[in-house]
C-alpha cells in the first residue's frame, strides 16, 4: 500500500474521500491499525488518561510523548504518525517549542505534531511551520484547557463561542496548519467550517460534515471502562473480552486443565542406536 502524505491529506479535501484517523499508544495496536490503511495516527495526549492512568492530560510530559511515539512509529508502515505536544511543551516560548515539536519529528520519528488553541496560538504554530515541522490544529474542546472550560463540555453553543472558533480555525489555517481537529462542537458550526475552509477538517463528536474522523481507539473498542462520552461510538467490547479470555486462563490454571499436552515440551527420545535396535 501506498504510504500516506501531506500533500495527499490536503488531496482528500477536494476529492471528498474521508480523513480516517485513530489515536493508538503502542507497537502492536499500531501494526494492527497500519494493516487496515487508515490515514492518519494521532499519539495523543490522551496516552496519559488511557494507559498512564492520568486524571487529565495535564501531567503528560514530553519524554512520556516520545517514548509512545516511538512505539507506534515502528509500528507504523503506512499512516501519517502525528505526535501530540503536551501540556506546557508549546506554552512558554518559540524557542522551546521548537525544540519540543523538533523532537517528536527527530526523536520520535512523527510526521507532524498537533497543539491545542486558536488564534492566541497562531503566532507560534507560524513559527513551528516556518522551522519546517507540520502543525496539526485543535480547536473547540481543548482538553488541556479542562480546568477554563470547568469540565469537560459541548464548546460552540451559543453565537458568541461560535463565531470565535471560526476566527480560531480561519487564523490556524491562515498560520499554516495542514489540518483542523474539531472536537465536541455542534455538528452544523463543524459543517460551516468545513465549507469555508481549503484545508481537511478532523472530527471528533463534530458531526459528520467534517472531512474526516478521529476517535480515541480504546474508546472505539470498548477498552475505556469508565465515562465515554456521547460522541463515542463503541464498535467492540474488548473490555468485556479480554476479562472473559483472562478469566477462562485463571479456570484453566486453577483446575490444571492449562497447560495441555499440546502447550508442553517432551523429552528428547533417545538415538536409534542406544535404544537398542
Ligand atoms: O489526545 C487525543 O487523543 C486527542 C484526540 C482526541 C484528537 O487529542
Ligand atoms: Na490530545
Amino acid at each position: 500500500a501506498q504510504r500516506m502524505t501531506l500533500p495527499a491529506l490536503l488531496e482528500r479535501k477536494k476529492n471528498g474521500r474521508k480523513i480516517t484517523a485513530l489515536t493508538a499508544y503502542d507497537y502492536s495496536m499500531a501494526r494492527l491499525l497500519d494493516d487496515l490503511e487508515l490515514d492518519l495516527v494521532l499519539v495523543g495526549d490522551s496516552v496519559g488518561m488511557v494507559s498512564l492512568g492520568y486524571d487529565t492530560t495535564l501531567p503528560v510530559t514530553m519524554d512520556e510523548m516520545i517514548h509512545h511515539t516511538r512505539a507506534v512509529r515502528r509500528g507504523i508502515g503506512r499512516a501519517l504518525v502525528v505526535g501530540d505536544m503536551p501540556f506546557m511543551s508549546y506554552h512558554v516560548s518559540d524557542e522551546e517549542t521548537l525544540r519540543n515539536a523538533g523532537r517528536f519529528i527527530q526523536e520520535g520519528g512523527a510526521e507532524a505534531v498537533k497543539m491545542e488553541g486558536g488564534t492566541k496560538l497562531a503566532g507560534r504554530i507560524r513559527t513551528v511551520v516556518d522551522a519546517g515541522i507540520s502543525v496539526m490544529g485543535h480547536i473547540g474542546l481543548t482538553p488541556q484547557s479542562i480546568h477554563q472550560f470547568g469540565g469537560y463540555r459541548v464548546q460552540g453553543k451559543n453565537y458568541y463561542d461560535a463565531r470565535q472558533i471560526k476566527k480560531d480555525a480561519l487564523a490556524l489555517q491562515k498560520a499554516g496548519v495542514f489540518a483542523i481537529v474539531l472536537e465536541a462542537i455542534p455538528a452544523e458550526l463543524a459543517a460551516e467550517i468545513t465549507s469555508e475552509l481549503d484545508i481537511p477538517t478532523i472530527g471528533i463528536g463534530a458531526g459528520k460534515e467534517c472531512d474526516g474522523q478521529i476517535l480515541v481507539l480504546n474508546d472505539l473498542l470498548g477498552l475505556n471502562q469508565e465515562f465515554t462520552p456521547k460522541f463515542v461510538k463503541r464498535y467492540a467490547e474488548l473490555g468485556e473480552a479480554v476479562q472473559n479470555a483472562v478469566q477462562h486462563y485463571l479456570d484453566e490454571v486453577r483446575s490444571s486443565a492449562f497447560p495441555g499436552a499440546e502447550h508442553a515440551y517432551d523429552l528428547k527420545r533417545k538415538p536409534l542406536r542406544e535404544a537398542g535396535n
